[in-house]
Order: structure tokens, then C-alpha cells, then sequence
């Protein structure tokens, strides 16, 4: 869901996409539909030709700059089929959360308050720029989030490298339209976005729609 959304507004504004899975073919049989689009996967590809697709490992090597959107569980397992060596250097935007679903709703995370998935893959990847940023906001609302939900949002950003903090928030600006981005610190800071999902999952419930934000109101 989420890599349908940014893959079709990146290839929106001309950038060149490659869309990384498992298995090309078996996702391109899968007759799941995904929720935002109502499509299933190779329904979608048809109205985006211009996405490629390919293994993980092929995408990872393609990418100037890497979008993980992968399930939280297989965050670090598609990273080690994408490669160390094809991922050295380069900025990763972290979108992942580490919920688990195993009981039911709502999910648990299966890391906090000590540590993050976004450190994770840091720590497990020290050659890769982590940039942790678009996993407050459910899919509808990472591309212009004005135009579903109108009124003002807030998006945070968090990592190590300060220029690829600024790259990134550059990108949220440029290429998906995001005006208020607080940047939180260094990675560990991913362990307070990750640590909204509890709360998030609750609004869900209550308001009966994903499509809502956080807006940061401040003095100044
Ligand atoms: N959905 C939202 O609105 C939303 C909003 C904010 C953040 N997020 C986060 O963004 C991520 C993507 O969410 P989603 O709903 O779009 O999709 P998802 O169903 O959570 O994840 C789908 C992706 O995960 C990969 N994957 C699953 N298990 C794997 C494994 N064992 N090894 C390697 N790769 C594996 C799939 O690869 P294949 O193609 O090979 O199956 C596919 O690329 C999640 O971490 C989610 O928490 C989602």
C-alpha cells in the first residue's frame, strides 16, 4: 500500500522507480487488492507501467535514494536480500513500524521504549543514511496530505546524518507537498514516532478513518 502510493507520486514527477519484492512474479499473481487503491498488485502495475519492478536486491542497486516500505518483521530480512553493497552511501527513508499483529487488534510493537526498528537498521547497516519519517500517517496522507485532510499537519524526521536529514526534508517539500517537518534528533528519536503507533491505532478506532494527522501547534 504505502510503496504503490510513493511509487506512483515519485514516477508523477519524473523520477526514474523501481519497485523492490520477494518474488516479481508471485507478487505480480497475488489477487490481494490493497486497500488504497483497490487494486491488486499487478492491476496497479498496469495503470503505472512506468514503475518497474524487481527483487529487492535490484531496486536497492537502482535507487539514489531507498524508500523502505516493507512490513515490520520483514524490514531487516528485505534489506539483507537488497544487499549491504547496493545500499552503502545512500539515504534510506525509514517508513517501516515494528507492529505486530500476531493477536489481533489492536498490534503491539515488538520494539520500544529502548530501542527502534529505524535503530536497527542502522546498527545493522552503518553504511546506510536512515532518515525515519512518513510512519505517523497512514498512506492516503503521505502525498499532499492537505488535499484528503484539509487543515494544517505535522511529519517528523529522524537520523544521524544531518545532510541527509535535510535532503530528506527537502524531498517531503518538494516531491509529497509536507510544509510543518520537525526534525527530532538523531535515530533514537525513531523510537518516539514508533511509539506513536499505539496511540494512532486508538484514533483509528475512535474517529473510524485513517484519514487523520498530528498538527504540532507551538508557541512562536
Ligand atoms: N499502510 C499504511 O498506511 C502505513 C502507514 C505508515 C507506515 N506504514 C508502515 O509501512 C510499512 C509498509 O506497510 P504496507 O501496509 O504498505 O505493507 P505491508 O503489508 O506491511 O508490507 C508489504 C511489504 O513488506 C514485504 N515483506 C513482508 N514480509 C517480508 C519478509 N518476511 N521479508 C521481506 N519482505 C517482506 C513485502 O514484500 P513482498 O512484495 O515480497 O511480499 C512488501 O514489500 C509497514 O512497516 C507499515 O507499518 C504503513
Amino acid at each position: 500500500m504505502v510503496g504503490q502510493i510513493i511509487a506512483s507520486a515519485l514516477a508523477a514527477k519524473g523520477h526514474s522507480v523501481m519497485m523492490g519484492t520477494r518474488d516479481v512474479r508471485m507478487t505480480l499473481e497475488r489477487d490481494q487488492k490493497t486497500a488504497a487503491t483497490r487494486l491488486t498488485l499487478a492491476e496497479w502495475h498496469r495503470q503505472n507501467p512506468q514503475v518497474r519492478l524487481g527483487i529487492f536486491a535490484e531496486a536497492a542497486a537502482l535507487g539514489e535514494v531507498i524508500f523502505n516500505a516493507t512490513n515490520g518483521f520483514g524490514a531487516l530480512p528485505a534489506l539483507e536480500s537488497a544487499g549491504e553493497a547496493n545500499l552503502d552511501g545512500k539515504i534510506l527513508i525509514d517508513i517501516s513500524n515494528p507492529l505486530d499483529f500476531s493477536q489481533g487488534m489492536p498490534p503491539t510493537l515488538f520494539i520500544s521504549n529502548t530501542d527502534s526498528l529505524g535503530e536497527q537498521i542502522q546498527r545493522r547497516f552503518p553504511g546506510l543514511k536512515v532518515v525515519k519519517t512518513l510512519n505517523t500517517v497512514n498512506a492516503y496522507l503521505m502525498v499532499n496530505p492537505q488535499q484528503l485532510a484539509g487543515g494544517d499537519h505535522t511529519l517528523f524526521v529522524s537520523g544521524n546524518d544531518l545532510e541527509a536529514k535535510a535532503r530528506v526534508t527537502q524531498y517531503l517539500r518538494d516531491w509529497f507537498g509536507w510544509k510543518d517537518v520537525i526534525d527530532l534528533g538523531d535515530i533514537t528519536t525513531a523510537r518516539g514516532t514508533e511509539m506513536l503507533l499505539p496511540i494512532w491505532v486508538r484514533l483509528w478506532g475512535a474517529l473510524q478513518t485513517p484519514v487523520f494527522n498530528f498538527k504540532v501547534v507551538r508557541q512562536g
